[in-house]
């Protein structure tokens, strides 16, 4: 397990964002490689706080994200969304006014419906709306921490379905991907999981690819789950991120939720991210 002591960093400014989660990042420059030193200490705020922000940004290329990305593992290629032309690992997200969809409207961990769902998530918004448009963040860790002892006690040990075949169907063909095209996976996850970096546990259920606790009836499961999504959802756990122009943020989808707000129709809102393969959850 590592140890994570606040504030210790020497060649990047880490602000915290808020006392439940987040940091916002000063002094890395994403345009050029990061030197392996300061790359350490990225990673480190990574495993400290969750979710980074990198500020004061200038756009960088699909080429110079990829890169980044790699940094930290082999990248992800997304099951059902459209890719970017020359650059598979490339998702764009893109909303206007005649999108029927904006990505990652409801609560989520991204693809938690792999056998071995990404590690995280950079995402880095180039068009931004006039207002709105945040992007929300909820930390699992405390999510797990705050339930109740004999809950917990019920819930180690058990299993979940996670499911896509009910999101990604259809929802990509205004983006010109038909539904032969699609892969939908489904996985069953341990519902209390050990981050493989800080070992600390983590709450691994969401209302987005979440179905089914394996070893409950179905009544008993569709209880469970709608409770833990509501607690998992609270707002004690919660940031909302008001994103500026060419912001990065950084998202660890093993101890993360997330959720987009699409509030800003007819504008526009538009960016790249990729995601970087995780392992099974254990
Ligand atoms: C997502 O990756 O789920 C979308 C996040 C966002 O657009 O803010």
């Amino acid at each position: 397990m590592i140890s994570t002591r606040k504030n210790e960093y020497k060649l990047i400014t880490a602000k915290p964002f808020a006392p439940n989660l987040g940091a916002e990042i000063y002094g890395v420059d994403l345009s050029k490689p990061v030197p392996d030193a300061q790359f350490e200490e990225v990673k480190r705020a990574f495993w400290e706080y969750q979710v980074l922000f990198f500020k004061e940004q200038n756009e960088i290329s699909p080429g110079q994200h990829v890169d980044f990305g790699k940094r930290f593992g082999t990248l992800h290629t997304h099951p059902a969304a459209p890719t970017m032309d020359g650059h598979p690992e490339v998702f764009e997200i893109h909303a206007t006014k005649d999108s029927k969809i904006a990505n990652g409207e409801f609560w989520h961990s991204d693809v938690s419906c792999d056998e071995e769902p990404p590690l995280g998530t950079m995402l880095q918004i180039h068009i931004t709306p006039p207002c709105g448009g945040d992007t929300m963040f909820s930390n699992m860790y405390s999510a797990y921490e705050t339930l109740s002892q004999p809950l917990k006690e019920m819930l180690d040990g058990l299993t979940a379905l996670h499911e896509s075949e009910h999101i990604y169907k259809g929802r990509y063909t205004d983006r010109g991907k038909d539904d032969s095209e699609i892969y939908t996976p489904e996985a069953i996850h341990p519902v209390i999981r050990t981050h493989p970096d800080t070992g600390r546990k983590a709450l691994f259920v969401n209302r987005t690819f979440t179905t089914k606790i394996n070893e409950l009836s179905k009544d008993e499961s569709d209880s469970v789950l709608e409770l833990l999504f509501k607690h998992a959802e609270h707002i004690d756990h919660q940031i909302r991120f008001r994103w500026t122009r060419n912001d990065m943020a950084f998202w660890d989808n093993r101890c993360c939720m997330h959720r987009a707000i699409w509030d800003y129709w007819p504008a526009e809102r538009k960016g790249r991210r990729v995601t970087i393969k995780g392992d099974r959850p254990k």
